[in-house]
C-alpha cells in the first residue's frame, strides 16, 4: 500500500478529497481503493499539503492544468495500476516530472490526478558504455550528473523525457542529432493501462519521436549514449547594442547561412533583454558563441562580430557541463524558478534571419519591454542557432519530428504577472511579432516547435504540414489512444 505519509490521517483525508471533486469530475472515487494496490514506495499528496502545492505548481503559470490528488508511483507497474483505476473511474490524468510544459492546451484537464514520476529516475549504463536505461521520471541535470558519457539536452531543471518526446534540441546535436534520435526503445504504459515495449519494430516508434506526448507514459526509454569527445568548451558573449540589429543579423547570416561555414562543433544563440545596467533605454542583444574542443572560440567565428563594434564581449571557458550556466539555464537561474508569472512562448523555425524583420520586431520588443509600468520587462527574446548537421544526416521522414531542414529557433518569451486582460495583451502581442517573423520568412506554414508552442497554433503548425505526417499521426492516435486519454499537451488533431 502506498504511503500516506503526506496525508495527515491519512484515509480519512481521501474521503475529503474524494467528496470535494466537482460533480462533473466523477463524483465518489475512492482513493483508498487506489492507494491499496500501490507499491509500498509509492506516495498520494492530498491538496492542503506543501506537497501538493510544489509539485502541481508550475514554471509557467498560464492555462496550468488542474489536479485534485497527486500520485508518485514507485514503481512503473504503480503506473499501470494508476492509469488502469482512472480509466475505471473516468477520471482524466497527467504526468508530471520537470512542470516546464508550458502549451496552454494543457489547461483543458480541469481535475482528476497528476501522476508525479519524480521516483522512475534510475539509470543503468549498459556494459559496454554505448546505452543507457533511463527512468521516465529523470531530470537533464540529474541525467548528465549520472553519465560519465555525454548525452544530448541543454537545460538543467526540465525533465529529460518531457523535451525528448518532442524532439528534443541540445548541445550535441550538431554531431549525434536530436535527444530522441538517440532513442532505442520505451518502456510505456499506453492508454489502455498495459505496460509494453516500443523498438524499431513498432508502428508506434516513430510517433514517440516528435509526438510522444499523445500516446503514454515512459516509465523508461533506452537510449544511445557517447564517449566523451571533447572536455573543453569555451564561449563568448559579445553585447550589442539594439541599434546595430541589422548589421548583425546581416551577418550572421552571411557567416552562418549563406557562406555555410558553420562546423558541427559550434552553437550561436542571441538573447535580447532589457538591462538598464548595460543600456538603461533599450534591450541588449547578447549574442553567444560556443565552440567545443577550445578555450577560447576560434576569431574566425567572433572577429566579423568584433568589427561591428559591440558594447562588450566576455570570453569564458570550462566544460559542457557549464553550458546551462553562461546561457543561463542552469539550476540557478530564472528560467529554472516557479515565480508565479505567465511565461508563454510564440515559437517558429527559421532557415535563415531576414534583417528587415528583425528590426521591426526589435522595435515591437524594445516597446514592450520599456514603456512606463510595463509589465513585461523581463521578457526574453531568444534566436536559437543549434548546430544542425547531426539533426539533417536523418532522413526529413526518419521520426515525427517535422521539422529538420530548419537552422533556427526563435521565440519570443513574454514574463509578467498572469490576469485576463495581460494574458490577452500578451497573446496578440506575441502572435504580432510571430506574425511579422513569419511574413519575413517567405515559408509557406507556420513551422512551430511543440514543446515551445503557445497553445494556439495548428496541430499541422506542431506536426508538420504534410498530409501524410497529419494522416500516419491521426492513424496512430486512433490505433492507442483512440479515447483521447493523452490529449493535454498539444493534441494531434
Ligand atoms: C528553461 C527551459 C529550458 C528548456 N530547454 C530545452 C532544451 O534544452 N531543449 C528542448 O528541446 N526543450 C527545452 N525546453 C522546452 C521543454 O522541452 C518543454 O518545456 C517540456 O515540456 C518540459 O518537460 P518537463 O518534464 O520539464 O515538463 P512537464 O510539464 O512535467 O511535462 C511536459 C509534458 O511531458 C509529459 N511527460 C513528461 N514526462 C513524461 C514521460 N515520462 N512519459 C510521457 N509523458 C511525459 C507530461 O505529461 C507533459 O504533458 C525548455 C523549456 C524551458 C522552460
Ligand atoms: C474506500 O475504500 C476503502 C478500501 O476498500 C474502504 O475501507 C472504505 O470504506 C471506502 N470508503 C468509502 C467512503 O466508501
Ligand atoms: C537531482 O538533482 C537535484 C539537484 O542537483 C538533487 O537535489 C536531487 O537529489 C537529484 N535527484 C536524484 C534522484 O538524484
Ligand atoms: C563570405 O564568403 C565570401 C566569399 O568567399 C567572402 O568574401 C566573405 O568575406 C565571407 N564573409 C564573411 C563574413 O566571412
Ligand atoms: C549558427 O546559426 C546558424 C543559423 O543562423 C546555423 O545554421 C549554424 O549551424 C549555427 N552555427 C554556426 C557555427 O554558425
Ligand atoms: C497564478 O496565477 C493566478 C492568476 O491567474 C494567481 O491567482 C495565482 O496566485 C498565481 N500562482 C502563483 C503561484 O503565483
Ligand atoms: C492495449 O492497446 C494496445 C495498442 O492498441 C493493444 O495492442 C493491446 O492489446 C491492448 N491491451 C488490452 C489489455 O486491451
Amino acid at each position: 500500500m502506498a504511503q500516506l505519509k503526506w496525508v495527515v490521517a491519512a484515509l480519512s483525508a481521501c474521503f475529503t478529497v474524494a467528496a470535494s471533486l466537482s460533480p462533473s469530475s466523477a463524483p465518489n472515487v475512492n482513493y483508498t481503493e487506489l492507494a491499496q494496490q500501490l507499491s509500498s514506495s509509492a506516495s498520494i499528496y492530498l491538496p492542503g499539503s506543501d506537497a501538493f502545492d510544489d509539485v502541481v505548481s508550475r514554471w509557467s503559470n498560464l492555462s496550468v492544468p488542474v489536479a485534485n490528488i497527486v500520485v508518485v508511483p514507485g514503481t512503473k507497474e504503480d503506473v499501470v495500476k494508476i492509469v488502469t483505476f482512472a480509466n475505471e473511474h473516468s477520471v482524466p490524468f497527467l504526468a508530471a516530472n520537470g512542470f516546464h510544459g508550458s502549451v496552454t492546451t494543457l489547461g483543458k484537464m480541469t481535475h482528476g490526478i497528476e501522476i508525479y514520476l519524480s521516483q522512475l529516475s534510475t539509470v543503468e549504463i549498459a556494459q559496454d558504455g554505448k546505452t543507457a536505461k533511463i527512468g521516465g521520471g529523470i531530470r537533464a541535470k540529474n541525467l548528465t550528473d549520472a553519465l560519465t558519457t555525454e548525452v544530448t539536452g541543454a537545460c538543467e531543471c526540465v525533465g529529460y523525457l518531457g523535451p525528448g518526446l518532442g524532439g528534443g534540441h541540445g548541445w550535441l546535436q550538431g554531431h549525434h542529432g536530436l535527444v530522441s534520435d538517440q532513442y532505442l526503445s520505451f518502456n510505456i504504459v499506453l492508454a489502455n493501462g498495459s505496460l509494453t515495449t516500443i523498438d524499431e519494430t513498432s508502428d508506434l516508434f516513430w510517433g514517440l519521436k516528435g509526438a510522444g506526448h499523445n500516446f503514454g507514459i515512459v516509465t523508461s526509454v533506452t537510449s544511445k549514449v557517447y564517449d566523451v569527445q571533447y572536455p573543453n568548451y569555451a564561449i563568448e558573449t559579445i553585447f550589442f547594442s539594439g541599434d546595430k540589429v541589422e548589421e548583425v543579423y546581416e551577418l550572421a547570416n552571411e557567416l552562418w547561412i549563406t557562406n555555410g561555414t558553420s562546423p558541427e562543433g559550434v552553437n550561436n544563440w542571441s538573447y535580447w533583454y532589457f538591462d538598464p545596467t548595460i543600456d538603461p533605454e533599450k534591450p541588449v542583444i547578447v549574442m553567444y558563441i560556443i565552440q567545443e574542443g577550445r578555450d577560447t572560440v576560434d576569431p574566425v567565428h567572433t572577429a566579423p562580430f568584433h568589427q561591428l563594434g559591440p558594447i562588450m564581449s566576455q570570453p569564458k571557458s570550462g566544460t559542457y557541463r557549464d553550458l546551462a550556466a553562461w546561457t543561463g539555464i542552469s539550476l540557478a537561474d530564472g528560467p529554472c524558478q516557479k515565480t508565479g508569472n505567465a511565461n508563454p512562448r510564440f515559437p517558429i523555425y527559421l532557415k535563415a534571419y531576414n534583417p528587415q524583420s528583425q528590426k521591426q520586431i526589435y522595435e515591437l520588443f524594445r516597446e514592450a519591454t520599456t514603456s512606463p509600468g510595463t509589465p513585461f520587462a523581463g521578457s526574453l527574446f531568444m534566436f536559437e542557432g543549434y548546430a544542425m548537421q547531426g539533426v539533417q544526416a536523418l532522413a526529413d521522414d526518419a521520426s515525427a519530428f517535422a521539422y529538420r531542414a530548419n537552422n533556427l529557433l526563435v521565440a519570443p518569451l513574454l514574463v509578467y504577472p498572469p490576469g485576463e486582460a495581460l494574458n490577452a495583451e500578451a497573446r496578440a502581442l506575441g502572435n504580432r511579432m510571430r506574425q511579422v517573423l513569419f511574413e519575413g520568412s517567405g515559408q509557406a506554414t507556420l513551422n512551430t516547435y511543440v514543446n515551445y508552442a503557445y497553445g494556439d497554433e495548428t496541430p499541422a503548425a506542431w506536426y508538420g504540414g504534410d498530409a501524410w505526417r497529419q494522416e500516419r499521426l491521426a492513424a496512430l492516435k486512433k490505433k492507442y489512444d483512440p479515447t483521447g486519454r493523452f490529449s493535454f499537451y498539444a493534441p494531434i488533431a
